[in-house]
């Protein structure tokens, strides 16, 4: 997908969850945009909003004020059917905890958002099986997520989240559950699909997936307090974590 300016936009954003006495602003006035192409890394203690923003920026929750834009389209305001179709076709979620159906294999992890969004059968399974390649798990589509390391589970779950196509794919401590050199594994694919165009907003504790971005923010109190715009991963970045494998 292709879109002039800005891939993902806020503007005055707020989020407050909760009622009276436990009222907490989770994200409170965040103006943010990540032109198309660039990573942006938001780090923070636990609790400072970085969840809650991503989920904002992708239309799983809607923000209490302020306005989210994704591929030029206002995504605030839509009806819960327009929201679910834009996620679907412009949002690739990547979680800490994966997330695969259990029941599936990994391929048919990958091409079940696929299907969900109108695709024929064979059109999800040829998409399916590029991406496990792309990947480095063509020799384990046929898997189930329980016969597969941790760092091929987010494997498969970083194809899944492609799968559509994607402008912009929001990853909430993607290497959170992995050692360093699934880690490294990861990055290498970001930074690939980086090269090429695609659009990411990466919430991690990790320095070293921080170090790959092309900006990072610090959240504290649900506020961007520093904003560093960094060197970005090629080559530098990368070429640094070398150093630390094994
Ligand atoms: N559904 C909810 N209801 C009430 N409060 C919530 C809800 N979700 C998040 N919060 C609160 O909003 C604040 C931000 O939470 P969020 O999950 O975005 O933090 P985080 O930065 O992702 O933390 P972590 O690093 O631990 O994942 C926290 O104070 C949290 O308790
Ligand atoms: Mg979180």
């Amino acid at each position: 997908m292709n879109v002039s300016g800005a891939a993902v936009r806020a503007c005055g954003l707020v989020k407050t969850h909760g009622q009276g006495q436990s009222r907490v602003r989770a994200v409170d006035e965040v103006d943010l945009e990540v032109p198309q192409g660039q990573m942006l890394a938001v780090m923070g203690p636990s609790g400072c909003g970085k969840s809650t923003l991503l989920h904002l920026l992708g239309g799983l929750e809607r923000p209490t004020d302020g306005e989210v834009w994704v591929a030029g389209r206002r995504i605030d305001t839509l009806s819960e059917r327009a929201l679910a179709r834009m996620r679907r076709r412009s949002v690739g979620f990547v979680f800490q905890a994966f997330h695969l159906v259990e029941e599936l294999s990994a391929a048919e992890n990958v091409e079940l958002p696929a299907l969900l969004a109108g695709r024929s059968r064979r059109q999800a399974r040829r998409r399916a099986s590029l991406l496990l390649e792309r990947v480095g798990l063509a020799d384990r589509a046929r898997h189930l997520p329980s016969q597969l390391s941790g760092g091929q589970r987010q494997r498969v779950a970083v194809a899944r989240a492609l799968v559509n196509d994607p402008l912009v794919v929001l990853a909430d401590e993607p290497t959170g559950n992995l050692d360093t050199a699934a880690t490294l594994d990861v990055l290498r694919i970001f930074e690939e699909l980086r090269s090429a165009g695609q659009t990411f907003v990466i919430v991690t504790h990790d320095e070293r997936v921080a170090a790959t971005a092309d900006r990072l923010v610090s959240m504290r109190y649900g506020m961007f307090v520093d904003d560093t715009r960094l060197a970005g991963s090629h080559p530098r970045g990368l070429g640094g974590l070398i150093g630390l494998e094994g």
